[in-house]
């Protein structure tokens, strides 16, 4: 890719739109991530291992078994009518699995895949230089498609609907619209964010998958994967820990199982214990609940110094030398969902789940 090519006098140029690699795609995800030990977004040191502790097969995916059962019935049916199957859409946060199963699809129908982002297509002539380069049954895979801009989507449309690319070509009163065959494929987007699709573009995904947070036994089925794969001996019980403190996300438990497998291997330990698990995600400073530093300095915020009263963004965000937009996007989130914190109109609070955690008595209020 990144050479310009010519249609009917018309040129194109070709950005470097398609990336040779899904990682590379997915690096923008993390841009803006600080390095948190506990951000889901992928991370300079997930980069080396990723492409060996991915899985390749559906066989090999762990967990999200209602998405893994309605896949493989789509995938089963098309190749046995020798089509492609419907375009599909996996949505969720960061490091759930999204990238993984657009290249297990790809795997499963023997097909290329080729990979590109919602932001890296900057012009419709990107577009078409991906589209007119694509081969009969491959598989486009487009990261982050909510990113992608609405003249891009624009000729996305007949590209999904009729596989046809309908261009321009000459200027002015000469102008004319030609339509271009494209062989059939099969888009796969992914995104963190399904409110910000638009409607045509949603409507156009014959099947839309959510990926939800795993369960610790499922995550603990996959730090035994990656640990055999890394050849890092690990004890069912030190799995499990690793598992609690990972957030639901499988990202962040081969993550912390790197980290682990270090600390194990300067400590001399044989076997990642369940003891060696916590002493060494403590030593990281990542708490039974995976929660990090800040995130408990939040909960004391809120919990001992505003005695568990509703406190406004703003005071959290000066209180603790962060930007507002840290506190609403990367911590909160998790904090809400663990029940940890409520958002109420007069403020966030801290719950009585937050005082257990705390270990501290929570107000007669609560
Ligand atoms: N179901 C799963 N089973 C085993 N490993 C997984 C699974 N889902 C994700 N992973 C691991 O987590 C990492 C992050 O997954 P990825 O597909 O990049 O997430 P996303 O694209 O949703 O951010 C992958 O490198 C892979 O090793
Ligand atoms: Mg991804």
């Amino acid at each position: 890719m990144g050479s310009d090519f010519e249609i009917e006098g018309m040129v194109f140029e070709a950005r470097d739109a398609v990336r040779p690699s899904a990682c590379a795609a997915d690096a923008s995800d993390g841009a803006e991530a600080r390095e948190r030990v506990v951000s889901a977004d992928l991370q300079q040191d997930d980069l080396a291992l990723d492409r060996s502790l991915r899985p390749k097969h559906l066989g090999d995916y762990l967990g999200q078994s209602k998405v893994k059962e309605s896949l493989a019935i789509l995938l089963e049916a098309a190749k046995a009518r020798g089509e492609s199957p419907d375009h599909i859409l996996f949505s969720g946060p960061p490091g759930l699995g999204k990238t993984t199963l657009a290249t297990v699809v790809a795997n499963e129908l023997g097909s290329n895949i080729k990979t590109t982002s919602g932001p890296a297509i900057e012009r419709t002539g990107d577009l078409a230089a991906i589209l007119t380069n694509l081969e009969e049954g491959d598989v486009l895979f487009i990261d982050e498609i909510h990113r992608l801009n609405r003249m891009v989507e624009e000729v996305l449309y007949p590209a999904l609907e009729d596989f046809a690319l309908d261009i321009v070509v000459g200027k002015g009163p000469a102008a004319r619209s030609i339509r271009l065959d494209l062989p059939r494929f099969t888009l796969v987007g992914a995104t963190t964010r399904t409110g910000l699709l638009t409607g045509p573009l949603r409507d156009r995904f014959g099947i839309a998958y959510r990926l939800q947070y795993y369960a610790p036994e499922e995550l603990a089925a996959i730090v035994m994967r990656s640990a055999s794969i890394l050849g890092t001996p690990v004890e069912e019980e030190g799995a499990l820990e690793i598992a609690r403190r990972s957030r639901g996300t499988p990202r962040l438990a081969n993550r912390m199982l790197r980290r682990v497998r270090d600390w194990a291997q300067v400590r001399g330990d044989a076997a990642i214990t369940e003891d060696v698990a916590a002493q060494a995600l403590s030593f990281f400073e990542i708490d039974s609940l995976g929660l990090d530093a800040m995130d408990n300095r939040i909960l004391e915020l809120l919990a001992v110094r505003f005695a568990g009263r509703p406190v406004g963004l703003t005071t959290i965000a000066s209180a603790l030398s962060e930007d507002i937009d840290s506190i609403e996007d990367v911590y909160e989130p998790y904090l809400m969902q663990q029940g940890l914190i409520v958002r109420t109109p007069k403020g966030r609070q801290a719950t009585a789940h937050a005082y257990r955690h705390l270990g501290i008595a929570p107000p007669q209020s609560l």
